[in-house]
């Protein structure tokens, strides 16, 4: 109940009557009443205008289960929600739920997260009240070797987001990273269990620095924060449902097809690399090039000085430009 209130709430904008809430949610007035009390104790500023009704003014920037699930659109991505004060690493979680049956769709939420993977065996920060973390659980009926293209498709997802709700120049380092005037925003790890020939879940977890104020000095000069890149600070809940709203849709087109063609001109418009020289790191073997973009496969394609092209897999490669991080 208190789901549907704030989601009625929030969409019409204006006064809902206590007897329309009733009537819609086949509840007692009283009930309501009790709702929107609780809700109130828990930071939600509701006008309360008698013969008008109620208006939400303002909600606690949470990302609980019913502050998201309040805002999703989607059929299949963020239901259900399962939303932890503190974990050690959304991850985890999400691979356990998945292994015992969990469904496609099922999206880990903390707001803290005590031990957060990143890529390469490196750790992630999820500082509580600010960060986003979050892991969701796919099934997606493709091949091993088609599993890091997923992780390519988180990034977009994150990027179009950003630009979509604060109008920011959100840009993806190839592959997954999403980064900022240079710096780094968000990053994925997606991770798998699979057999030779199938798959039997992935679990595509994300990061996304949305309200810190500062960095330790390690990260001050790679990482950037939507609040640092705003000057003000953004509802997180609002952000994940845009984000599974794009990840969905994504995600669709690229199962369809079993690979990235009709997401390229999307993907590529708003690689940073894109025309520009990068250097790439193999192991015991390095060059540098100019990057045209992915293909299909979400290989990066990367044009030598006796112009020719390479397609470099994502995995243990890095690529950098040659300008810093990005
Ligand atoms: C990277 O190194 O760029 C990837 C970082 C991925 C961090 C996210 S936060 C939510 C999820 N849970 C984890 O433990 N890691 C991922």
């Amino acid at each position: 109940m208190r789901e549907e209130i704030l989601r009625i709430l929030r969409e019409r904008k204006e006064y809902v009557s206590g007897q329309e809430l009733c009537e819609t949610l086949g509840v007692s007035r009283t009930a309501v009443w009790k709702c929107i009390r609780r809700l109130e104790e828990e930071g939600y500023e509701i006008e309360a205008v008698p013969r008008s009704g109620y208006r939400l003014l303002g909600s606690p920037d949470s990302i609980a289960e019913e502050e998201v699930a309040s805002r999703l659109t989607t059929e299949r991505m963020g239901h259900p929600i399962r939303y932890f004060a503190q974990i050690d690493s959304t991850n985890r979680l999400a691979g356990r739920e998945a292994a015992e049956g969990a469904p496609e769709g099922l999206l880990v939420i903390a707001d803290e997260q005590t031990a957060g993977r990143g890529r390469r065996g490196r750790t992630w920060s999820t500082p509580a009240g600010s960060a986003v973390a979050f892991s969701l659980v796919l099934r997606p009926a493709l091949a091993p070797e088609s599993i890091s293209m997923v992780t390519l498709v988180m990034g977009l997802a994150v990027a179009q987001a950003v630009e979509e709700l604060y109008g920011l120049a959100a840009g993806i380092k190839w592959p997954n990273d999403v980064v900022i005037n240079g710096r780094k925003l968000s990053g994925t790890l997606t991770e798998m269990s699979a057999e030779a020939e199938a798959v039997h879940y992935l679990v595509a977890g994300t990061g996304i620095n949305a309200n810190m104020t500062a960095f330790p000095e390690e990260l001050r000069q790679t990482a950037t924060s939507l609040t640092l890149e705003l000057g003000r600070s953004v509802n997180r809940a609002e952000l994940i449902a845009a984000v599974m709203r794009h990840f969905e849709a994504d995600y669709d087109r690229f199962t369809a097809q079993g690979d990235l063609a009709s997401l390229l001109p999307e993907y590529n418009r708003l690689l940073v690399s894109r025309g520009k020289e990068v250097r790439v790191l193999e192991p015991g073997h390095e060059y540098s090039g100019t990057s045209h973009g992915i293909d299909e496969r979400g290989r990066l394609l990367v044009e030598k000085a006796d112009g020719e092209v390479t397609r470099v897999y994502a995995g243990e490669v890095s690529v950098r430009g040659i300008y810093g991080y990005v």
